[in-house]
């Protein structure tokens, strides 16, 4: 893992959309694996921010979305489907019909999953994979004890995940209690993948991710062993890390 440092959340959104959009003019027709969340307001806002100033084009691009709640509609404003139209879809020129999220409606919820990973296959994998963490060290919606073997599949959120996520719905009792994600294994076919952590609600996890040791209990520490993981943090996440390691992974 690369480490790169920011100063604050604008900088550490600055940072990656420089990342994306520079994978993005290398290979126009890339594979971007896209995140929800927080985290990813920032980045978003910049890509569009680039696009009205340089109109960096994304019209060869596709997009694959990690996860999505199960029983949401797209239309749902705390829908992942949502969630990506507005702050980033309707403002780029990206053709809706390349731009894929789980259903969380399908009737038949084994099977989209099955449909999820074939189409990520079809499409020839994921160049540039975006990540948040949790503060429970999960990624995508794979909540700790999740195998590193896992393809895309259904789990039940843990109750902190639902807890921190309540608060872009109204009542906690709306937050959904289950979502499809793309599984760790899914994730770590990734040809490249982009961690992005802000503020102190991070710092802990963050330091446990350095610290290095690889389990199940901490979903995010399985990046250790991928060949290409760059990690932006700002320095309130970093607040935990010691100069020493910061040094290390820099
Ligand atoms: C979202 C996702 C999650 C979030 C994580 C951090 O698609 O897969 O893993 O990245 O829960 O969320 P925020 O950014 O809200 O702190």
């Amino acid at each position: 893992m690369k480490l790169i440092e920011a100063k604050d959340y604008q900088d550490m959104s600055r940072k990656a959309a420089d990342i994306i959009i520079d994978q993005v003019k290398k290979k126009p027709n890339s594979v971007l694996g896209l995140a929800t969340g927080g985290t990813m307001i920032g980045t978003y806002a910049a890509l569009v921010d680039d696009y009205k100033q340089n109109g960096t084009s994304y019209q060869q691009v596709k997009t694959v979305n990690l996860d999505e709640y199960i029983g949401l509609a797209p239309e749902h404003p705390n829908s992942y489907h949502y969630y990506m139209s507005d702050h980033l879809f309707n403002h780029i020129d990206i053709p809706k019909s390349q731009t894929y999220l789980p259903n969380g409606l399908a009737k038949d919820i084994e099977a989209e999953c099955q449909r999820y990973e074939n189409l990520l296959e079809q499409i020839g994998g994921i160049d540039l994979q975006l990540l948040g963490i949790g503060q429970n060290g999960h990624i995508g919606f794979n909540e700790p004890g999740t195998s590193f073997e896992s393809t895309t599949h259904v789990v039940e959120l843990a109750l902190s995940t639902r807890q921190a996520n309540s608060r872009f719905f109204n009542r906690f009792e709306e937050v959904p209690t289950h979502a499809i994600t793309m599984g760790i294994a899914t994730i770590m076919k990734s040809k490249k993948i982009l961690l992005l952590a802000s503020g102190k609600k991070k710092a802990h996890i963050i330091s446990q991710l350095f610290a290095g040791k690889v389990t199940t209990e901490i979903p995010a520490s399985i990046l250790n062993t991928h060949p290409n993981v760059i990690v932006i943090a700002d320095q309130e996440a970093l607040s935990l890390l010691s100069p020493e390691k910061r040094k290390v992974y820099t």
